[in-house]
């Protein structure tokens, strides 16, 4: 149930109503308590352009709107605000279906899209750094999002499994193998630094290179088997990351840029034949008037090099191809850094003027800032070097092994918690650390930089993973206490008495709306603050409201209330790819 939704449709209804055009009411949740529980903003931009008084036309529209059953007051506060209290009946029949609702309101489609999610794509001729770490927790965490809501989800991780590096590694790995060393690429950066140390200062080494170039492309036996080992090879490497990470991906999502490779001359071909390629410098180009350079000359796209090379905006225009074609995608997404952006405007630009893409299949660059070191500059180690991923993660967990016994024995002192052995704070370690990981980057607004700081993500108030896992924790705790289970009492009625209990309620209520709007909008920092704002509510209600010294039916209403809040924290924090923990 989207009561945002539900209030915005009957009050833009009544708008349309009041003024002729259609103009969005612009309904969101009151931002204080005396606003009410919604507030609609629209008001005053649409009596600016019906050229009317905004307080006159928000008499207007509540003298049409009908919000019978849903409000009990609106009022018109300041300009031309129009403030909503719900109904407590309302929000208590909400409240229930909840409960009872294995989804926690979050309705079905009426028709599942085909979601394609491109994300994570490190290139595998080198060790993921830190911009794939941040692709992939943001793409997983929209593609276990979108999974939720009903779509049809495709995970897709385009590696970079193709070109002239490749050439240079084989040789590289043969060069070794003539010297009877083995070619340890166990340390892939150290493997490419020597391979291209040695391609730059070996003038007959650059030459082999290039050679294993065309012989891979030519099928050759002998380097398609060492590129397939060394991919392979590569990809554990990415593997141990992701499960290290509790991310998703699979093998099975495995669709690299190579896998294209055949398709290139079609997409060339398929160009030319639609009129839109003009040669510049023997170079094969789209030029799009959209697109143009400083002087304000139209902006080439390249699709094949002079030499007869394909480039990476080929190799996206054929994966458009492929994912509309054959995976019969409704929406595409990609999880790539903001400095892609203009490759993918052009990118979608080409292929809707190609009709690779249809106009009603959605191509949305998901872009996002860097991560940086305490210095503000981007995140190196202290020698400048690229930071090892698997590092980064050991010293995430080792800090929230310390962070997790301190707290617990201060808890045990204070007669708040019991006691954690050894491998208990060992787990919950993992699940804060690397939680404390991912929720860091969702938690920020996507496309803008932020700063990696252990200290910060380690916090344990503030919106941080550890404060979201403590929160489920102590809810939780409320069970144990009782020696029930939050699905044996999850169906009891729900009354929502206390002012403490209408506010923790109605934010249950809004779950779905944080969902789809990031369903849409794709900026899971939505979630995160959403699911902080509903931690703080229930610590209001918790500390004003007792619950288990409360007589019946008080007690059953109140745990069952709990019971949402806790499935609620879950299942958000399950969809943000974040473990929780039941005692910390
Ligand atoms: N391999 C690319 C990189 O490391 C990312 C690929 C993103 N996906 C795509 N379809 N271009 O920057």
């Amino acid at each position: 149930m989207n009561i945002r939704r539900q209030l915005e449709e009957r009050l833009s209804a009544a708008l349309l109503a009041a003024v002729g055009k259609p103009m969005p009411a612009m309904v969101a949740p009151a931002a204080k308590a005396e606003f009410g529980d919604y507030q609609a903003n629209g008001i005053m931009a649409a009596a600016k352009a019906a050229k009317t008084n905004p307080r006159k036309l928000a008499e207007a529209v509540l003298a049409k709107v009908d919000l019978s059953g849903l409000s009990e007051k609106v009022e018109i506060a300041g300009p031309g605000f129009i403030n909503i209290h719900l109904r407590n009946e309302f929000l208590t029949a909400g409240v229930n279906a909840l409960a009872a609702d294995a989804r926690l309101g979050v309705p079905p489609p009426d028709r599942p899209q085909r979601v394609v999610v491109d994300y994570s794509a490190p290139n595998l001729a080198k060790e993921m750094h830190v911009g794939h770490l941040r692709s992939t927790i943001i793409g997983d965490c929209l593609a276990n999002l979108l999974v939720f809501t009903g779509q049809d989800v495709t995970r897709q991780n385009h590696v970079g499994d193709w070109g002239t590096q490749f050439g240079m590694l084989l040789a590289y790995m043969d060069r070794l193998g003539q010297s009877g060393q083995s070619a340890d690429i166990s340390d892939l950066e150290e493997f490419y630094r020597s391979s291209k140390a040695l391609f730059d200062s070996d003038e007959d080494f650059a030459r082999t290179a290039r050679d294993y170039v065309v012989r891979l492309q030519a099928g050759d036996e002998h380097c398609r088997r060492n590129w397939e080992s060394f991919l392979d090879q590569s990809l554990r490497h990415c593997e141990e990351i992701y499960q290290a990470l509790g991310v998703r991906l699979t093998r099975a999502d495995v669709y690299g840029e190579s896998a294209y490779n055949a398709d290139l001359p079609k997409v060339v071909g398929d160009l030319r034949a639609k009129g839109l390629l003009k040669e510049s410098q023997g170079a094969q180009c789209v030029f799009l008037d959209e697109f143009k350079d400083a002087e304000g000359l139209p902006l080439p796209v390249i699709v094949q090099k002079s030499d007869g090379g394909y480039l990476y905006a080929t190799t996206d225009l054929a994966a458009i191809r492929y994912r509309v074609g054959t995976l019969h995608a409704d929406r595409i997404l990609y999880v790539t850094g903001s400095p892609q952006a203009l490759h993918f405007a052009q990118v979608f630009a080409v292929a809707r003027k190609a009709d690779f893409a249809p106009g009603d299949v959605q191509l949305e660059h998901i872009g996002f800032g860097s991560m940086l070191g305490p210095d503000g500059k981007p995140f190196k180690t202290r020698a400048g070097g690229t930071v090892k991923l698997m590092e980064l993660l050991d010293e995430a967990k080792k800090r929230a092994y310390e962070l997790v016994t301190g707290k617990n024995a201060a808890d045990v002192a204070a007669g708040r918690a019991n006691e954690l052995d050894e491998q208990q704070r060992r787990e919950v370690a993992r699940a804060v650390g690397i939680g404390a990981v991912k929720y860091a980057d969702l938690s920020q607004n996507r496309t803008s930089d932020y700063v990696f700081s252990f200290e910060k993500m380690l916090a344990l108030d503030g919106n941080t993973a550890p404060y979201m896992q403590y929160a489920y924790a102590r809810v939780m705790s409320i069970f144990r206490k009782a020696g029930l289970e939050v699905e044996s009492v999850q169906a009891s009625p729900i009354q929502l008495d206390q002012p403490q209990e209408r506010a923790l309620g109605l934010k249950l209520l809004q779950f779905s709306e944080v969902i789809d709007s990031v369903a849409a909008n794709c900026q899971p920092n939505l979630l995160c603050s959403y699911l902080y704002d509903l931690a703080r509510d229930f610590t209001g209600f918790y500390e004003a409201c007792p619950v288990l010294d409360s007589p019946e039916p008080v007690r059953s209403s109140r745990l069952a209330l709990s019971a949402g809040a806790a499935r609620v924290i879950r299942t958000g924090l399950d969809l943000l790819g974040i473990q929780t923990v039941e005692q910390m």
